[in-house]
């Protein structure tokens, strides 16, 4: 270790890349993006009864991309009436098989147009294609396929026990993974049986309508997926809708309070997936340079918009020295920038309104007295950027080190045993997420069976995969999508059909 620390005070971080990477951004022209987009109701884009449209932008350019359609309570109203007609009439009487066919064939479709799907998704949202291209669309297929194989096994799923869908599910969903949002919600619900009212996020709102446009070249049969645009109070119509089973929704803590009132005593179902400030904890016998890429991955990986990103990060203190001077060192490697370019690691902040909230929460770590380092790279003019950020000197009581702050921000500090890095990680009000360093496997273990999180990665984080539930522990929300536990969620074990009817 000693070593290790000597070469490392030996070694000044290096400035920015030597090397200058080519633009190498990926064609635009296999997405057309019409000027203006209806609601989905009853498998037709319809007119809103609303009248009114908004616009969306795209945030590396501030350019309009397209007018769409803001569903007032009227058409909520109409998208539910079709959800439940097409669940009387059609979707709850067809055999989990006939569901399956109709889901593998959405999965299929979306690895089919992956490409339009991500470039779609990285100009309506800023991510970088190469994660859009890599993690949203590969994952958001996979989500289809899995819950495909599910919708004939559910008697084998809960064996002894008769599984019936709910009815109507009303699916709330965030900017941050808008198609893969969209997936975790619908996916089990339709192979569950039930039918569904998706309100996808005000600012990225156009690959929920080309799954639309998919929805219908796959014939699913109308009304078993509508999908309503519109911000804060489209969702508030749905959640509050009396002819909605069940509630799904992934945002904020703060609303998610919100709808946890609207909701209590109605007797829908209910699952929040909320706000996170997960803990990284790297342990002195790590191995360090697979930590930091873990580390970076966690926390500047889409922005860090990320409600399970990697935001405190503790570090055993005899190694702080070192990973630090790693981890600033790979901060000047990140390229941020234009996110259709296939070479971009970080890309744009999703909003002015998010840029804003995270430029806020940044000033007071610099007020409370934290060290922030930022590596010199070039921002484009126009749109939303913020640079990898890192910070020293925080305190559990400072907000940067308390508080979601959603965007690329890093909080380290510092633990010399296991028993405080654990005290420290769990001093949060939230727990959705914490990741693990070490090469002891029985250190894994002792401490994934401490921390308070839903899902802790051990040597790796950020990691996804259809069959592994997710989901959190106190304001994190309650409830888990993904795997078998997701299915729950979307099912009646009790009761008969209709059971509130
Ligand atoms: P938000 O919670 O307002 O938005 C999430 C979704 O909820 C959007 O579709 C929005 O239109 C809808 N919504 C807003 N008010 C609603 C209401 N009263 N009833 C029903 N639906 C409603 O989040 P926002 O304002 O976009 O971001 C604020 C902060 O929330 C972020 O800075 C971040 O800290 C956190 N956040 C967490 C997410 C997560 O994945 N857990 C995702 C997005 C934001
Ligand atoms: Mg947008």
């Amino acid at each position: 270790m000693t070593d290790q620390l000597e070469q490392a005070t030996d070694q000044k971080p290096r400035r920015a890349a030597p090397w200058e990477y080519a633009p190498a951004p990926e064609a635009k022209d296999i997405v057309t993006i019409r000027p203006r987009y209806g609601l989905f109701i009853g498998g037709r884009f319809v007119e809103p009864r609303s009248g009114r449209y908004f616009e969306t932008v795209s945030p590396s350019t501030e350019q309009r991309l397209a007018q769409v359609a803001e569903a007032g309570k009227e058409d909520v109203d109409a998208a539910v009436k079709a959800a439940r007609q097409a669940w009387e009439e059609r979707w709850r009487n067809l055999p989990g098989r006939e569901r399956a066919k109709y889901l593998y064939r959405i999965a299929r479709a979306l690895q089919d147009r992956s490409r339009e799907f991500a470039v779609l998704e990285s100009m309506d949202g800023g991510k970088p294609i190469k994660e859009s291209r890599d993690v949203d669309l590969p994952l958001a297929a996979a989500h289809f396929f899995y819950y495909a194989g599910w919708a004939d096994k559910l008697d084998y799923a809960f064996p002894g026990r008769v599984a019936r869908p709910l009815g109507v599910a009303g699916q709330v969903i965030p900017w941050n993974f808008p198609l893969l949002m969209a997936a975790w919600k619908l996916a089990p619900a339709l192979a569950c049986g039930n039918t569904a009212v998706l309100k996808p996020a005000e600012t990225t709102p156009l690959t929920a309508l080309l799954l639309a446009q998919v929805i219908q070249e796959v014939d699913l049969p109308p009304g078993v997926v509508n999908i309503v645009t519109g911000a804060g109070e489209t969702g508030a119509a749905l959640v509050a809708h009396p002819g909605v089973d069940k509630v799904a929704f992934t945002g904020s803590t703060e609303v998610g309070k919100v709808i946890r009132r609207v909701v209590a005593g109605t007797g829908k179902r209910l699952t929040l997936e909320l706000g996170g400030k997960a803990a990284n904890i790297v342990f002195d016998d790590a191995p360090l340079d697979q930590a930091v890429e873990g580390v970076v991955n966690g926390i500047y990986f889409n922005q860090g918009h990320v409600c399970c990103a990697g935001s405190r990060l503790f570090v055993q203190e005899s190694v702080f020295e070192l990973l630090l001077e790693k981890l600033k060192e790979r901060l000047q490697t990140l390229r941020v920038g234009d996110p259709l370019d296939k070479n971009t690691d970080v890309g744009a902040i999703n909003s002015r309104e998010q840029l804003e909230k995270i430029e806020e929460l940044v000033g007071s770590g610099i007020e409370e007295g934290a060290e922030i380092y930022q590596p010199e790279c070039v921002l484009p003019e126009r749109g939303f950027w913020f640079r990898p950020t890192l910070f020293t000197g925080v305190s559990q009581s400072h907000r940067i080190a308390r508080e979601e702050i959603f965007g690329p921000v890093l909080s380290i500090l510092t633990f010399r045993t296991p028993d405080e890095a654990l005290e420290k990680a769990n001093n949060t009000p939230y727990g959705l997420s914490a990741g693990v360093w070490t090469e002891k496997g029985s250190r894994i273990l002792w401490m994934t069976q401490r921390l308070r999180a839903g899902v802790v990665w051990a040597n790796t984080f950020n990691r996804f995969d259809p069959s592994s539930p997710f989901g959190g522990y106190k304001e994190s929300g309650f409830g888990r999508e993904g795997g078998l536990h997701g299915l729950e969620p979307y099912l009646d074990f009790d009761r008969a059909n209709g059971r509130r009817r």
